[in-house]
């Protein structure tokens, strides 16, 4: 292919190639490319190597870190035996459903290919304890999944159906779950089953997109998920990929460089980032994380479309964040299970599961716990000092453990997702109230500017294997793109037309209406007075 010859008439008519060429006159000149891929988490890293695999080698990624991997993160931690620091990771932990022959979860394919080592963890392991210590409320837990299942049949119903989404709440309590606001084991429960999931509140939660979610991964790919617990880093598989197709010191990835904003249009896209430079391109495919456009950390001229911005905003982006703790001794009951479930007295939600990684298959010997916080809790903890989170958690633990001295930790981490700067937040999920519509707009393109990552996943939202599922799929969009501007597509609809696995564009939806026609405000439904013409 001569892609180069071919899209460079391209780019350079219009109104970009104004920007480029004003651009030349004051000083740098863009690096032309023909696909510039901004990110390199796992779904940048995944759509260049579907480039990379159609042989269009004339891309160029852009990621802000020194390093590829986005939010799969780890970092040295606490001190073994030896001297030697663990590795414990910050974000992505789990291989979330391993799946079968026929339908492989293509992240459990990439852990065996990388010999990642990892070792299934167990849900059902979990104790139960409240501030007088261990306290068996381990009925609740059964309690809560029979009202589940049922909760999942209904809302398979509303989706066949096409009735109206409701919150997780009303779609829980429909199904037989309303733990009372003083019911603390019961709270606790709960959080255990959405919250620490979701990293968000049944209140705020879509009831069918999140049971569908947890369908689509679980019954799919399976229940089992296995905790990596690699010296490498969960990462290695994204930059052991990357290795598969860039050369040592390849000139078409680029560190360090943080894009600050995007010109866009139907000829083409221009890219600035925050060292003066720029970088022109045929496509662009933008991978940043929903938190980082709902910050307006990039921005875009001309401003994103209406029902671009819309879809952004609509969508909420979560924060789940791990505190990690390394203790003298293993004070807790290592042997008899993974996970301590701690029912706050006063508060849902605070410093809920503890999770042990002392035992064969994690870290044996290392004396790490940590304990997870998501939401409100995440943003506090977030924003307040280590020793303060520690004396909390400290308070906790001694509470649950009424029986031990429980000794300070001797290491104490965690990082701060609502600060990154490159991520602002952990990953997205869907409110109640959104409709696949909706997320289309999110996924779809505008012109020659592309989107994919996690949040652009509808039915992996959340997930590694999302982000996988979006690079690999936006790749190959952009892949049969510029067959199309070589004649070479076989796929071609009708001009004006779009579709999905076409030579196209993505669908977006530039309106998307209500349930309540006009008409239907009035007397019968109780809406006597026209809210929209009293003066105020
Ligand atoms: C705490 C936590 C726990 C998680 N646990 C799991 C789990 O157990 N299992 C699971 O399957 N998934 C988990 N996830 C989700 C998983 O990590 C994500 O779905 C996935 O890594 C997202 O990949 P991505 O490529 O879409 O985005 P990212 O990884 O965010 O990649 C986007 C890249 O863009 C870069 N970038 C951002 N802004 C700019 C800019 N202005 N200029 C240039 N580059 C920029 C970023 O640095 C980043 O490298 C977890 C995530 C977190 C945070
Ligand atoms: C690219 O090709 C390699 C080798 O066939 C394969 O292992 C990999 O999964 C492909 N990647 C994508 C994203 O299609
Ligand atoms: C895979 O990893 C395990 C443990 O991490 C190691 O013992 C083994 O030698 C590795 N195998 C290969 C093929 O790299
Ligand atoms: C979830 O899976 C169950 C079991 O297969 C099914 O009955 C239900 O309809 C599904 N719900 C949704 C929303 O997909
Ligand atoms: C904690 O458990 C103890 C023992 O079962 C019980 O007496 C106490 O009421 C529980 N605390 C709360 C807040 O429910
Ligand atoms: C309310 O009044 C406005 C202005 O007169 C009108 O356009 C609108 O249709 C009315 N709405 C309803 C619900 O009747």
């Amino acid at each position: 292919m001569h892609l180069a010859t071919l899209f460079s008439p391209l780019v350079f008519s219009g109104s970009v190639a104004g920007h480029v060429a004003q651009a030349r006159l004051q000083g740098p000149t863009c690096t032309r490319t023909t696909v510039a891929i901004l990110g390199g988490g796992m779904a940048g890293v995944t759509a260049a190597q579907t480039l990379a695999n159609a042989s269009i080698t004339d891309f160029l990624l852009l990621e802000y870190q020194d390093r590829l991997g986005g939010r799969v993160m780890h970092t040295d931690f606490g001190q073994d035996p030896s001297g030697e620091p663990y590795v414990v990771e910050f974000g992505a932990n789990w291989i979330q459903g391993l799946g079968s022959e026929t339908t492989e979860n293509p992240v459990w394919a990439l852990a065996k290919k990388h010999n990642i080592s990892n070792t299934v963890s167990d849900y059902d392991s979990i104790l139960t304890y409240n501030e007088t210590g261990y306290v068996d409320y381990s009925a609740v837990l059964d309690e809560y999944a029979v009202a589940r299942h049922r909760a999942s049949l209904h809302a398979g119903e509303i989706l066949t159906d096409n009735l109206q989404d409701m919150t997780a709440r009303s779609g829980l309590a429909l199904a037989g779950w309303r733990p009372r606001r003083n019911d603390m084991a019961a709270q606790a429960v709960e959080w255990w089953n959405w919250d620490w999931e979701g990293a968000s509140a049944p209140e705020t939660s879509s009831f069918v997109f999140g049971v569908a979610a947890e369908n689509l991964t679980f019954n799919q790919f399976g229940s089992q998920n296995n905790l990596v617990v690699d010296p490498r880093g969960y990462s290695s598989i994204i930059t052991g990929e990357a290795d598969t197709f860039l050369m040592p010191n390849d000139p078409r990835l680029r560190l360090n460089t943080q894009v600050t904003s995007i010109e866009h249009s139907e000829h083409g896209v221009v890219i600035h980032t925050a060292d003066g430079s720029c970088v022109s391109a045929a496509y662009a495919i933008a991978t940043f994380s929903l938190g980082v456009l709902q910050n307006h950390a990039v921005s875009f001229d001309p401003a994103l479309p209406d029902w671009k911005r819309t879809a952004i905003e609509k969508f909420n982006m979560g924060t789940y964040t791990k505190i990690f703790m390394q203790f003298p001794e293993t004070f807790w009951p290592a042997e008899e299970a993974e996970y301590f479930l701690y029912a706050s007295p006063t508060t849902r939600g605070w410093y809920p599961v503890f999770q042990s990684m002392d035992k064969e298959g994690f870290l044996p010997g290392s004396h790490v716990l940590f304990v997870t916080v998501v939401e409100s809790h995440a943003y506090r903890v977030e924003l307040q000092s280590e020793s303060q989170t520690q004396a909390e958690i400290m308070a906790v633990l001694r509470e649950m453990f009424p029986d031990r001295t429980v000794p300070d930790p001797v290491a104490f981490t965690y990082p701060r997702w609502t600060q990154e700067p490159w991520a602002y937040g952990s990953y997205s999920n869907w409110p109640a109230g959104t409709t696949l519509e909706m997320h289309q707009n999110l996924r779809a393109n505008v012109g020659r500017l592309w989107f994919a990552g996690e949040a652009t996943s509808a039915q992996y939202f959340g997930f590694l294997h999302g982000a996988l599922f979006e690079g690999r799929e936006v790749g190959e969009n952009i892949v049969r793109l510029l067959k199309k501007e070589e004649g070479e597509c076989a796929r071609d609809t009708q001009d004006g037309e779009e579709g999905e696995g076409e030579c196209r564009a993505r669908t977006h939806y530039s309106v998307l209406h209500g349930t309540t026609p006009l008409g239907a405000y009035s007397g019968t439904n109780g809406w006597g007075v026209n809210s929209t013409s009293i003066q105020a």
